[in-house]
């Protein structure tokens, strides 16, 4: 693996555990102004500083990111689909390899379908990003998309789509949690990541959710609605930072955010124009 790569890789997995925390604000792409992230600079702007890389498309990095981050930045390459349609695997890629090395990129990302309708197209697609990528020692992501089939996620579906990422040369994976998760850990020989998916009842269920990740053998999460969907999001990253580079205890980590509640008033949603 070239030096560039690896040295870009690095940087989203910081030497303090080998973990990474990145924050997830892409969701845009195909979904429009989400809940909390209806204005993105407002959102992302606190969380920053708290995360080991960011994962966003082009068009919010530049107008809503400030060109002096340090934060690594994980570049979504792939869309083309809104929820508005049944059908969100008809994805390609949407932004070019030298668009990325222009922005800084650490990392391309890009949704793969396995088992869905466009399944054939994201494949190829992650194949070439990787040919693309390994020529400018740029890192590839791909991320295991369920669409609207949120009920796809359990073990046997995942590290079939894990193990076809890892296959085409994806040099990490983004994947989901679910049980049985260490069977989608063996069978992938790279670094997996998971994501969120939609809010759950509680910040205490998305810190379990990502201390059994870890115990289970992720290398990290990257998590979005369960972050800045929260009333306290800042202290939703510093808790799961405990517990992905630091070892913590779902209870430790649910302390951190306790005090973190007391100290800091709740983030309220928007007010909707008149
Ligand atoms: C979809 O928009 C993206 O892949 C998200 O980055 C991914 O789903 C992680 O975000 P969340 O934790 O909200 O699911």
């Amino acid at each position: 693996m070239d030096w560039g790569l690896r040295n870009r890789l690095a940087r989203m997995f910081p030497e303090v555990s080998g973990n990474t925390v990145m924050l997830a604000v892409d969701h845009g792409y195909f979904m429009g102004p989400t809940r909390r992230l209806e204005n993105p600079r407002a959102t992302i702007t606190p969380l920053a500083p708290y995360a080991d890389a960011l994962a966003v498309t082009r068009g919010v990095l530049r107008t809503s990111v400030a060109p002096g981050t340090t934060t690594p930045i994980v570049l979504r390459v792939s869309g083309g689909a809104t929820i508005l349609k049944e059908d969100l695997s008809h994805e390609t890629i949407t932004t070019s390899m030298d668009e990325a090395l222009r922005l800084n990129a650490s990392a391309v990302a890009l949704s793969i379908f396995v088992g869905a309708a466009h399944e054939h197209e994201s494949l190829t697609n992650l194949a070439q990003l990787v040919d693309d990528g390994e020529s400018v020692g740029m890192p590839v992501m791909a991320i295991t998309a369920v669409g609207k089939e949120l009920e796809k996620r359990d073990a046997r579906y995942l590290a079939l789509a894990c193990r076809v990422a890892a296959e085409l040369g994806a040099h990490l994976v983004k994947t989901y949690y679910c049980d049985d998760f260490s069977k989608v850990v063996e069978g992938c020989p790279v670094p997996l990541v998971v994501a969120g998916g939609p809010k759950l009842d509680s910040d205490r269920a998305a810190l379990e959710l990502a201390h059994g990740a870890i115990a289970e053998g992720a290398r990290g999460v990257d998590m979005g609605r369960n972050i800045w969907q929260s009333d306290h999001p800042v202290a939703m990253l510093k808790s799961l930072r405990a517990i992905v580079h630091d070892r913590a205890t779902v209870d430790e980590a649910y302390r951190i955010l306790e005090q973190e509640r007391a100290r800091v008033p709740p983030v309220g949603d928007r007010p909707v124009a008149a």
